[in-house]
């Protein structure tokens, strides 16, 4: 039997289209506008939004909280076999690696962006901590490596996402914007209560601040 079933509660919905766009106006503002300092604003909210990303995986809604999407080899095989008999709500095993991949290589892209310089007055506030060996390391990566890895999962992603939802008639954009899925009633429901969404915003002001204050000892350190 089916019924409706939360499985992205409004923090996790929030926190993945921030993502969109802050990733796509700090790829803009460099690429299009050659202003670097909204290019790294926007990469601090994208630190701040990854911050809380990680203790909601710990604290969030059922289907947000990592153990419940753990990928395992065996899941993942058997989903590959039978990807029709695959009844749990969340991400599908494929799903689950590839949100583990998208989110490292965003923290590696925010890392060398840190540590990167763009030898035209600008450069990253990790530089002044670093040898020059691993600036400029860390800038080839951020802007010859990172980018086109990134943007070719993003494209995966989104090829991944329009293949379930036009081949397998699977709403999934529908449930990453209202939060519901028609599943087996055996799958629990993500806590969304107002209670949840308060503390929500509580951690991402402590992660922000947390990015702010580090932001502001690598400043007075240099
Ligand atoms: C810069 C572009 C994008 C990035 C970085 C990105 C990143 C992510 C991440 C990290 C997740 C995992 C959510 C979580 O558990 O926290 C996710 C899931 C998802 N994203 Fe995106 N996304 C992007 C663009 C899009 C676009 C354009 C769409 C659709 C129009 C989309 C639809 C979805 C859907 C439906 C899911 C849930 C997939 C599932 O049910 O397993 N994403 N995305
Ligand atoms: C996930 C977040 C980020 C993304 C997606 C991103 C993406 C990019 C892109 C697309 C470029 C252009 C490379 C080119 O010219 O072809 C670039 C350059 C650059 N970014 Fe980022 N960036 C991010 C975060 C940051 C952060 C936080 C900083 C530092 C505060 C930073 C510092 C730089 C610098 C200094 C360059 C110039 C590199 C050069 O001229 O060789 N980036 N970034």
């Amino acid at each position: 039997m089916n019924s409706l079933v939360k499985v992205w509660d409004l923090p996790t919905r929030l926190f993945h289209w921030a993502l969109v766009l802050s990733i796509s106006a700090s790829a803009i503002s460099v690429l299009v506008f050659e202003h670097m300092v909204w290019h790294a604003r926007f990469g601090y909210l994208i630190a701040s939004l990854l911050l809380f990303r990680l203790v909601w995986g710990l604290v969030g809604g059922y289907w947000s909280r990592f153990v419940n999407f753990k990928p395992s080899f065996s899941d993942s095989l058997t989903y590959l076999r039978h990807p029709a008999n695959w009844t749990r709500a969340g991400h599908n095993p494929m799903g689950s690696w590839s949100v583990i991949v998208m989110l490292s290589l965003i923290f590696l892209q925010l890392m060398t962006g840190l540590g990167s310089d763009d030898d035209a007055g600008f450069s990253g506030p990790l530089t002044p901590h670093i040898s020059s060996a691993w600036v400029s390391l860390a800038t080839r990566y951020h802007a010859d490596v990172g980018q086109w890895l990134l943007l070719f999962w993003v494209c995966l992603h989104m090829a991944a996402v329009a293949y379930q939802t036009v081949m397998k008639k699977t709403p999934l954009v529908k449930a990453m914007l209202s939060g519901y899925r028609v599943m087996a009633h055996t799958n629990p429901s993500s806590a969304d209560s107002g209670r949840h969404r308060w503390l929500a915003v509580l951690l991402f002001s402590i992660c922000s601040a947390i990015t702010y204050v580090c932001l502001k000892l690598l400043d007075t350190q240099a």
